[in-house]
């Protein structure tokens, strides 16, 4: 049984690492007029009510998204003005989910596959997305069903994986599930998101990449205190395979920008490198 929700964190740090991530490889992929496939195994409920009883409890959005300023993030525009365009004053009261960040992008021609398993969050992502003809949402599992979609018939996709590592063996079972993809489709762009709770399994799961034969991989971290085992989640990161060009430049600069804002304490700390060249 499931317990996580994503709706204790919505707009956390590690919310805001990811979706910008996010939003780079889809605005990469709209640049060009032909069609793509947007495949979410993980897709969480869509949209979060950061006034609900379950944001209040843990407020993570307020050291988080509440924090960037539009007027002092212009290099984040695309995705702030996501974010801004879901509420009507400054106080945030809205926080969209990858599945509604991707809406905005998805075009007429081209396919979204969301996949959720929890039963709640599941209504509410087919609530929250069913203005949107091209988006199919199930309720299954989505390493299973994103396999399942590869290689597309658009040959141009981009793969988000982002689970919630309530099961000791997920970093295992990422890993392999990526590999069996990039063997069915190895010009997909990838995007694993990962946390920071015991760095050794990010350690193992970092080694497992660079030994696999995939190319091109990038990996993005921040952090907002340094590693200390035993204290929940400080930092998290973004695998990515087949990166958007100019993401890493691009992240480069930003990371230190977003640990001065976001860190919590001497050692708040970001990292930026190619595990494996193209
Ligand atoms: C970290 S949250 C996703 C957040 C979302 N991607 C976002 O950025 O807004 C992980 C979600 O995966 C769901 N989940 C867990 N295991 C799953 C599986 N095998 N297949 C599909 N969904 C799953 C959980 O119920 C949870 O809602």
């Amino acid at each position: 049984m499931l317990s996580y929700r994503h709706s204790f964190h919505a707009g956390n740090f590690a919310d805001i690492l990811k979706h910008i991530v996010l939003v780079e490889a889809l605005e990469y992929l709209t640049k060009k007029n032909k069609p793509f496939d947007y495949i979410d195994s993980h897709a969480g409920a869509g949209l979060f009510n950061l006034e609900s009883a379950h944001s209040n409890k843990l407020a993570e959005h307020i050291s988080g998204i509440s924090k960037l300023k539009s007027k002092e993030w212009p290099e984040l525009s695309q995705y702030l003005d996501i974010v801004n365009n879901l509420n009507h004053s400054s106080v945030l009261r809205a926080y969209p989910g990858s599945p509604l960040i991707a809406m905005h992008f998805i075009r007429p021609k081209d396919n979204a596959w969301l996949y959720e398993l929890h039963p709640v969050d599941f209504d509410l992502l087919r609530k929250n997305t069913r203005s949107h003809k091209r988006v199919k949402v199930m309720c299954q599992d989505g390493l299973k069903g994103a396999l399942s979609h590869l290689p597309p018939l658009s040959r141009r996709a981009l793969v988000l994986i982002d689970p919630s590592y309530e099961i000791k063996t997920d970093y295992r079972t990422v890993f392999d599930t990526i590999q069996t993809a990039y063997k069915k489709f190895s010009t997909g762009i990838y995007l694993l998101w990962y946390p920071v709770v015991d760095r050794r399994k990010v350690i193992e799961l970092e080694r497992r990449f660079i030994s696999s034969g995939i190319r091109d991989i990038q990996r993005y971290e921040l952090g907002l205190s340094p590693d200390r085992s035993g204290h929940g989640m400080n930092s998290s990161g973004m695998i990515v395979i087949n990166p958007p060009w100019g993401l890493f430049e691009k992240m480069s600069q930003l990371l230190p920008k977003l640990v001065a804002t976001l860190g919590l304490e001497e050692g708040a700390f970001s990292k930026c490198d190619a595990l494996v060249g193209e």
